[in-house]
C-alpha cells in the first residue's frame, strides 16, 4: 500500500508556514523547548524536508545543514510510529549523497537513539544537555548508490 503521506525537499521561504508550525507542535509546546532556541539562523540556508498528509495537513519535518548536520526531526503525534519520521530522513540522506558528502551527524534526543538506530546512525561520545533535554551525538557514513 502506498504511503497516506508524501515526503517534499523545500526551502524556507517556501515552506515556512508548515515548517514553524509542525515545530512549534512538537518542540515548543509539547517538549517545552524555547522559542529562543528553536529558532536560528540556520533555517535559511538549510533544505528542509516537509511530510504532508494527502489533505494538505502538516505531519512532520526535519532539516539538512550546509555541514552535513541533520536536525529539527519533528512528527506530529498522531503520526507517529507510521515510519513518517524514516521516510523525512531518508529524503534527507538523498540530499547529502547528492553532495557527496561523506558523514551525516545528528545531535539526537536520548529517547529517540532507536530511531536513529534504525537508519543506521552510531552513537559518539557522552550524553550532554541541549535546551534542557538529554542529547547524544551520532554519525552515519555515507555509502555511495
Ligand atoms: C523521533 C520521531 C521523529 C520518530 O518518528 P516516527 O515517524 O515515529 O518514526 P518511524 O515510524 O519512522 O520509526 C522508525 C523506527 O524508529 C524506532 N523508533 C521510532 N520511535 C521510537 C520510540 N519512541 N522508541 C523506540 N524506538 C522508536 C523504531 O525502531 C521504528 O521502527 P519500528 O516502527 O519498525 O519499530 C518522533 O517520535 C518525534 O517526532 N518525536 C518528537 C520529536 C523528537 O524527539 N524528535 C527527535 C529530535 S532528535
Amino acid at each position: 500500500m502506498s504511503n497516506p503521506f508524501t515526503v517534499s525537499l523545500v526551502s524556507w521561504h517556501d515552506g515556512e508556514p508548515l515548517l514553524r508550525a509542525i515545530r512549534e507542535t512538537v518542540f515548543i509546546r509539547e517538549q517545552d523547548v524555547p522559542e529562543e532556541l528553536e529558532w536560528d539562523e540556520f533555517d535559511e540556508t538549510c533544505r528542509h524536508a516537509l511530510a504532508l498528509s494527502l489533505t494538505g495537513d502538516a505531519v512532520g519535518c526535519g532539516r539538512i545543514l550546509t555541514n552535513g548536520h541533520i536536525g529539527r526531526i519533528a512528527v506530529m503525534q498522531p503520526w507517529r510510529k507510521q515510519k513518517v519520521g524514516t521516510a523525512l530522513m531518508e529524503a534527507l540522506l538523498n540530499e547529502a549523497r547528492s553532495r557527496k558528502y561523506q558523514f551525516v551527524d545528528v545531535d539526537a534526543q536520548v529517547h529517540a537513539v532507536p530511531f536513529y538506530q534504525s537508519l543506521g546512525f552510531s552513537t559518539e561520545g557522552e550524553e550532554f544537555l541541549d535546551a534542557g533535554l538529554p542529547h547524544i551525538k551520532m554519525t552515519l557514513e555515507l555509502k555511495p548508490r
